[in-house]
């Protein structure tokens, strides 16, 4: 049985605190996005860091060309602060740049984003390919890592809803998430699906695994 730090312990409470608040949420309308409204809204400000079309020209900034609707839509709500002033994925520039937007705006930028096609990456380093092709089809079940793909899917393309495209994402990004998981400072996944799985991993298997992702189309 894994042991859980208590502050994994103090997420779970918080996790069934949220569920049981969503429960109680009236259904709202089913607005899929407008991805035109939302191509105005990156060409004029998302483009600084994303590029017009989510393919960010730096590592410094993840890309968002490709991926899944739903997902991006969540990271933005999650961006986002509540009426406390608390938002559930904590990044000082992305709290910024998302507060100007409604829920229908937000719709409308990830159904852009979404629409277009992301770029692609490539493996930077050769010797430690096999390790990330390891983990990433078989996880190591000598510590109960799951296989990424059991839940990505074997090319990295995602599953929607939940399950976000990890496929030629930058290195540096998909490392620096998984070590934000890993220490809960990024908690914003349903179930702590991903801070589980973070905590089981060393920095080298992070490494090997982001650099293998980059490659993976
Ligand atoms: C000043 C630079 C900057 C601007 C402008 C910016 N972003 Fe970001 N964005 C970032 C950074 C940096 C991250 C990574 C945050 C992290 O590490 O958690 C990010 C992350 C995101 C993510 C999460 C991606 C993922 O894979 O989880 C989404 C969605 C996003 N941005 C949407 C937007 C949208 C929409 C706009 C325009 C309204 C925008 N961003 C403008 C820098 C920026
Ligand atoms: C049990 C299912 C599951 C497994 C196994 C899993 N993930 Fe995830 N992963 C998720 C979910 C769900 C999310 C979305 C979290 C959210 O909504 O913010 C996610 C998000 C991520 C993200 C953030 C993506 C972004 O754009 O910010 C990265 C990086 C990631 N996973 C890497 C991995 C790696 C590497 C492995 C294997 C070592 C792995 N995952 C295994 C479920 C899983």
């Amino acid at each position: 049985m894994t042991r859980f730090s208590p502050k994994l312990l103090f997420s779970v409470a918080a996790f069934a605190l949220a569920s049981a608040a969503y429960a109680n949420e009236p259904a709202k309308a089913a607005y899929q996005g407008d991805a035109a409204k939302g191509k105005e809204i990156a060409a004029t400000v998302c483009v600084a860091c994303h590029g017009p079309d989510g393919n960010s020209p730096t590592s410094a900034n993840p890309k968002l060309a490709g991926q899944h609707a739903a997902y991006l839509y969540k990271q933005m709500k999650n961006f986002k602060a509540d009426a406390n002033g608390k938002s559930e994925r904590v990044n000082a520039i992305m709290n910024g740049m998302i507060a100007p937007y409604g829920d229908e705006q937000m719709q409308d930028l990830a159904a852009w984003f979404a629409s277009q096609k992301q770029s692609g990456g490539e493996v930077k380093s050769r010797e430690t390919l096999a390790l990330g092709q390891k983990l990433w089809r078989a996880g190591d079940a000598s510590k109960g890592l799951p296989a990424c793909a059991a839940c990505h899917g074997p090319t990295g393309a995602g599953v929607p809803a939940q399950y976000p495209r990890l496929a030629g994402q930058f290195a540096e990004y998909t490392e620096a998430q998984l070590k934000a998981f890993r220490v809960s400072e990024r908690g914003n996944d349903p179930n702590m699906m991903m801070q589980m799985v973070a905590v089981k991993m060393t920095d080298a298997e992070i490494k090997a695994i982001a650099d293998y992702i980059a490659g993976l189309h």
